[in-house]
């Protein structure tokens, strides 16, 4: 379940040829996106590989797992913004097939429905893309969420607000609320794949993989899943021990 590369970069070449791999089998496969940091260099190189082997993407029907409440898509700290930026501006999707939660909806519980109930109709998640918070939250899913749980709004943990503060001018503009694809949507997701990069992920991988299957650390649900992969890099594997994580070859 733990895989390990060497680096942020041996890490996004891996993800990206598995994601081509998977669009180049089902044009309109279904993919589950995250956002922050840790995405990043997983994007550029997608970017990059679908452009230089003309990978057809126009077909394919993503949805993001959160997003902030009180942001519109021009903001840039929104993560509407953030996948214009650094996905969907920069290849052929098609727009009306990618979707994330609307944080300035009015009725936000109809909104929550719609949106686990649509992925439903999409005929569910094929490939799932994850971060992971310091605290072990996986999209906006804070210790302590249901297992059960589906698309929902969600008060964010004064750990998350401190750790996304970095992307804002000051803390108060932190917003203090989020709609996220609840952990039930994510589990139900055929494949996933769990990054995590850095100095800064080493206390939660260890977290995780000496957690039981628990409420508590919200990213110990992919242990009950059949298809999940956590990789790591060398920096956030530090406090695993060495028999952890299986060595992983980058196949590009
Ligand atoms: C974002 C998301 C979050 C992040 C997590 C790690 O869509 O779902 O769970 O994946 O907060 O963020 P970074 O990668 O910025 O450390």
């Amino acid at each position: 379940m733990f895989f390990i590369l060497p680096n942020p970069q041996s890490i996004a070449d891996y993800v990206s040829a598995r994601l081509v791999d998977l669009i180049s089998t089902k044009p309109q496969a279904v993919l589950g996106l995250a956002t922050g940091s840790t995405m990043e260099p997983v994007y550029d190189r997608l970017t990059a590989q679908v452009t230089l082997e003309d990978i057809d993407v126009s077909q394919l029907i993503t949805f993001n797992l959160d997003e902030y409440i009180g942001l519109g898509a021009d903001h840039p700290q929104s993560y509407h913004y953030y996948m214009s930026e650094h996905l969907f501006n920069r290849l052929a999707f098609a727009r009306h097939k990618t979707f994330l939660p609307d944080g300035l909806c009015v009725d936000l519980q109809e909104q929550c429905e719609l949106y686990s109930r649509k992925i439903a109709e999409a005929g569910g998640i094929d490939l799932q893309l994850l971060g992971i918070g310091g605290n072990g939250h996986i999209g906006f899913n804070e210790p302590g969420t249901s297992f059960q749980s589906r698309t929902h709004v969600v008060d964010l943990s004064a750990q998350t607000r401190l750790d996304n503060g970095r992307f804002f001018a000051s803390m108060d503009e932190v917003p203090t609320q989020a709609i996220t694809l609840g952990l039930q949507d994510i589990i139900e997701a055929k494949q996933i794949i769990l990054v995590a990069t850095g100095n800064n992920k080493a206390q939660v991988m260890a977290d995780l993989y000496y957690s039981a299957i628990d409420e508590n650390m919200p990213a110990s649900i992919i242990k009950q899943h059949n298809n999940a992969m956590i990789i790591v890099d060398e920096a956030a594997a530090k406090l695993l021990p060495s028999e952890a994580c299986k060595p992983l070859i980058a196949t590009v």
